[in-house]
């Protein structure tokens, strides 16, 4: 073998050698052998729940067609953001109303679409969860869409991955509750439960704060909340396919739900020393709201002696007669008020309340 018939082989032995020693050598930053921690930087902060970006794709809930072929439309997104007024519930919060009422409150300098009191209803927990770094300014992005899905549906983190595999949907609707921690808003009592957290209140839990709507925020101006379960979900424009709704279960449980929630919106109000007291949200309007004439026809029909107020019994009429309704609302009307003697009339009204609402879970 002479070296002139070699030498083609060895320049080509040579050159990839030298590709090999420059592939080694030129370091090659542009390309990490690992992707970056997730809250390296804050362009890709850690997302402790998933946004509303992840059920926007066209191929999950976003698609601008309903499709016949799966069990939801997949454009639930698409209707939620142009027809649901809770899409629109952070834009609330930054109109002039708002501010003004937030003024009066004292919050924020008059910034409502920073303060957790209302963020807690016009987005939802979450988001007036307490300022932590770098999810903080996820959270801040997130508030601009509003009450969006995990409000209603539960907080994502275990069922947005197994919502997608196989086999999902031959679970049924209480296991996916209470193995993922999708809200099973099929389920009348849940639904309710679900609405009435904001569209009538509630104690804090579940590290959220109170969501309240008293008469402090009522005369800065809010509307004071009125809730019906049955004639709230008829307004809501509707974007799952229609399904057999338990329509008698719902018409039937929602009374003694509504009263469930109630009861602990007045519990909270009555036990916590934060909270004003006595809660004139929890009276008829009229009560105090009228004009001063002598003789009164108001006071002369309803038998009622000059000053005294009226339990507003808006969402306890639904229920059976109870002696213990009896007794808190003679209670809250005629005794000495006492926040613990209320706290404690309302506890055993809402422990009667239980085993209805198990009866009627045979409905269900
Ligand atoms: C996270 C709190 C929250 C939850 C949960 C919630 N809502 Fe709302 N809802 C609001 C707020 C706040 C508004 C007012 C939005 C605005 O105008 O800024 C609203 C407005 C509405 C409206 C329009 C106003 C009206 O009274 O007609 C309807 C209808 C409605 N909600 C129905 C429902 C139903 C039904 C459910 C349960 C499936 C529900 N909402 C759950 C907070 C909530
Ligand atoms: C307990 C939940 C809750 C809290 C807390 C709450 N809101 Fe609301 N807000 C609602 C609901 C529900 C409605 C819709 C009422 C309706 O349509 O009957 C609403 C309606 C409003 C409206 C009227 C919207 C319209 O289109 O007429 C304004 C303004 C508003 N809220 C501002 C605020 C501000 C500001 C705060 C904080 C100071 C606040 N809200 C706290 C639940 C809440
Ligand atoms: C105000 C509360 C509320 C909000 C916000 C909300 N949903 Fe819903 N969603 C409901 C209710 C109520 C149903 C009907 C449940 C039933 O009757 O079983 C439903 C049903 C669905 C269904 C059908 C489920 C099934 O089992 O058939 C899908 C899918 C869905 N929603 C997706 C979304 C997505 C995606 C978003 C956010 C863009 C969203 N929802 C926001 C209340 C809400
Ligand atoms: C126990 C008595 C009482 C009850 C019950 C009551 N209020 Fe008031 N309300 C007052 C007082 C006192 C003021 C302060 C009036 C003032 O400062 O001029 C007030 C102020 C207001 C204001 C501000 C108006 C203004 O000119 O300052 C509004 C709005 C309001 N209440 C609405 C309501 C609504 C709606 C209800 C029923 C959900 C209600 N109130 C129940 C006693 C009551």
């Amino acid at each position: 073998m002479t070296l002139r018939r070699c030498l083609p082989g060895l320049v080509v032995l040579v050159l990839a050698a030298l590709v090999i020693l420059a592939w080694r050598i030129v370091p090659r930053t542009a390309l990490p052998r690992h992707p970056p921690p997730r809250d390296a930087s804050p362009l890709m902060p850690a997302i402790a729940t998933a946004g509303v970006a992840q059920c926007a794709g066209r191929s999950c809930h976003g698609s601008l067609e309903p499709s016949h072929d799966h069990a939801s439309w997949r454009m639930e997104y698409s209707l939620w953001t142009v027809y649901d007024p809770h899409a629109r519930a952070f834009d609330t919060l930054r109109s002039d109303a708002s501010r003004r009422m937030a003024r009066r409150l004292g919050i924020h300098d008059g910034n409502a679409h920073e303060a957790p009191q209302c963020l807690v209803c016009h987005v939802g927990p979450a988001a007036a969860a307490p300022a932590n770094g770098v999810h903080d300014a996820t959270m801040v992005r997130e508030r601009t869409f509003g009450i969006a899905c995990a409000a209603c549906h539960g907080c994502p983190d275990r069922w947005l991955d197994a919502h997608t595999r196989d086999g999902w949907s031959a679970k049924d609707a209480a296991a996916k509750q209470r193995e993922y921690g999708l809200t099973n808003l099929n389920d009348p009592v849940v639904l309710v439960r679900t609405c009435a957290a904001c569209h009538l209140g509630g104690p804090p839990g579940d590290g959220a704060i109170a969501r309240d709507v008293n008469h402090d925020l009522i005369a800065a101006g809010h509307p004071a909340l009125e809730f019906d379960a049955v004639a709230l979900l008829a307004r809501l424009p509707m974007h799952a396919k229609p399904r057999p709704r338990k329509t008698v279960q719902l018409a039937q449980l929602a009374p003694v739900a509504t009263a469930e929630v109630a009861l602990a919106l007045l519990q909270y109000r009555a036990g916590s020393p934060a909270t004003p007291w006595p809660e004139f949200a929890e009276y008829r309007c009229a009560s105090c709201h009228h004009d001063l004439v002598e003789p009164s026809r108001r006071l002369a029909a309803e038998h009622r002696r000059p000053g005294s107020m009226v339990w507003e019994t808006r969402y306890y009429l639904g229920l059976p007669s109870l002696p213990t309704l009896a007794e808190l609302q003679r209670t809250l009307e005629t005794q000495t008020l006492a926040r613990h003697e209320v706290q404690s009339r309302a506890a055993a009204l809402a422990e009667e309340l239980r085993p209805l609402l198990d009866r009627a879970a045979t409905l269900r």
